[in-house]
This record gives structure tokens, sequence and C-alpha cells, in this order.
């Protein structure tokens, strides 16, 4: 598969093309990329977001070659595409373990740390990424950060939400601040120097639902498309 011959190392930090119209051909490159993974029958876990949209899109032109695929979205908004495009949305709870599933990122840092929910979807992308055998990310290059940084998405509970937010300390809930399951989001303003004592802290906190912090241990790969190409980063999940 074309996917898996996409070279193996990482592009620079620097000089990501930050041109709006290329961004949306990196994204769509990325994309399209991981789409060629996707075969009739798999399990497939759809993610959420502009970069997603491609996926879809792609997926949406195979759909006749597709109609054994089942999908899980990870919201409504992503469910709603799919259908529309002739590919079945079924609930994970009926479809159970994921043979793939494909998302957008933030921010990758170097070690393979993601932070994700800039939709406010991260609790379903989490839970949908631990259930798939492989998680696939895709990313434009201007994603690819050298150290992590805010805001960090937080879904909240809405009880007590103003209490849970001031145990988190610098947090502050988004103007639009509802999850598909209808929790507050929230960001974590606050320093990122270490990922995994941060995810430890957010995810201890009585209120919290869950934080857009993935551990590397998460993720098979990631395809992140720059000017040149797209290129294939192994993740903690591979078994490479
Ligand atoms: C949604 C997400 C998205 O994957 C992330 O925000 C990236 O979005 P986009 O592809 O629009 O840049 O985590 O909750």
């Amino acid at each position: 598969m074309a996917s898996d011959r996409a070279p193996e190392a990482p592009p620079p930090l620097s000089g990501a093309d930050l041109d709006p119209d290329a961004i949306e051909r990196h994204k769509d490159a990325a994309a399209r990329t991981a789409a060629e993974l996707v075969q009739d029958g798999m399990r497939v876990g759809l993610g959420t977001g502009s970069t997603v949209a491609y996926l879809l899109s792609a997926l949406g032109e195979r759909a006749p070659q597709l109609r054994a695929a089942r999908c899980v979205a990870t919201s409504p908004a992503t469910a709603a595409v799919a259908r529309e495009l002739g590919l079945t949305v079924e609930e994970l709870d009926e479809v159970g373990e994921l043979d793939i599933a494909i998302d957008g990122a933030d921010q990758v840092d170097p070690d393979g740390w993601l932070i994700k929910g800039g939709g406010g979807a991260h609790t379903r992308e989490k839970i949908v990424a631990a259930c798939a055998r492989r998680f696939v990310v895709i990313v434009s290059a201007e994603k690819e950060v050298a150290r992590l940084g805010p805001p960090v998405p937080v879904e909240v509970l809405r009880f007590g939400a103003r209490q849970t937010l001031a145990a988190l300390g610098d947090a502050q809930p988004r103007d639009v601040a509802a999850s598909p399951d209808g929790n507050l989001i929230a960001d974590y303003l606050g320093p990122v120097a270490d990922p995994r004592a941060l995810a430890e802290r957010l995810s201890a906190a009585p209120g919290v639902v869950e934080h857009g912090l993935f551990a590397p241990e998460l993720v098979s790969e990631i395809f992140v498309a720059g000017a040149e190409q797209v290129w294939r980063r192994t993740g903690g999940k591979s078994d490479e």
C-alpha cells in the first residue's frame, strides 16, 4: 500500500508552510494517504475536524467499494457527513474493537505526544483511539512542534465546573463550550513542560472527564504532510 511506503523520516520542525491554502492541501494529502489504509469490511474509527473532513471526502469517493466497512464517528458532525457520503456509521458499542481509527491533531511533539480537542471531541476520540488496533494521526506539517504548549482542551462535568476549573489552576471555559456529550469544554492554559505529569494531574482532578493530551503509546503512526511529500512517523503503539 502506498501509505505503508511513505518515507520514515521526521520533517523539519521549522520551515513548515503557513500559507492557509498550502495547509489545506497538506491536510488533504495526509488524509488521502491514510484513507488508502481503509479496506472493505474494516471497522473504522473516524475522528473530528477539518483534516478529517478531507479523510471523509476521500472515503466517500470509494463508498461503493466500502459497503461492508463499519464506521464509528467521534462526533455528530462526523457521523452526519459520513452518512451523507454513503458510509455506514454505527455506535461504538455495536462495533466493538476497531481495525483502524484515523484522526487529526492540534500539536505533535518529537516524542509523539499529541494535543487534541480543538473541536472539543477529544474524549470520544481518545476512547476510539484506545479501541483501535491501529490509530493513525493525520496532520499538516505546521502541527509539529518542538515542545507542546497550551491550550490543552479539557472536558469537564457541568456539575461544579467552576470549582473543577479553579482546582486545575489556569483554565478557562470556551465560548462555545459543549462536548458531543453535553459537558463543558475548557482550555488549560498553564505550562506543558512534562506532558505525562500534566496528563496525570488533569486525569486525577475530580470533575475532569478527559483531557486532550494523547500519550505516544496510543498512537500507531503519524502521517505528516508538507510541501514535498507525506512523511510517516512511527508511534508508540506500533509493533515495528
Ligand atoms: C477535534 C480534534 C481535531 O482532530 C484537532 O482539533 C485538529 O483539528 P483540525 O484537523 O481541524 O486542525 O482533536 O476534537
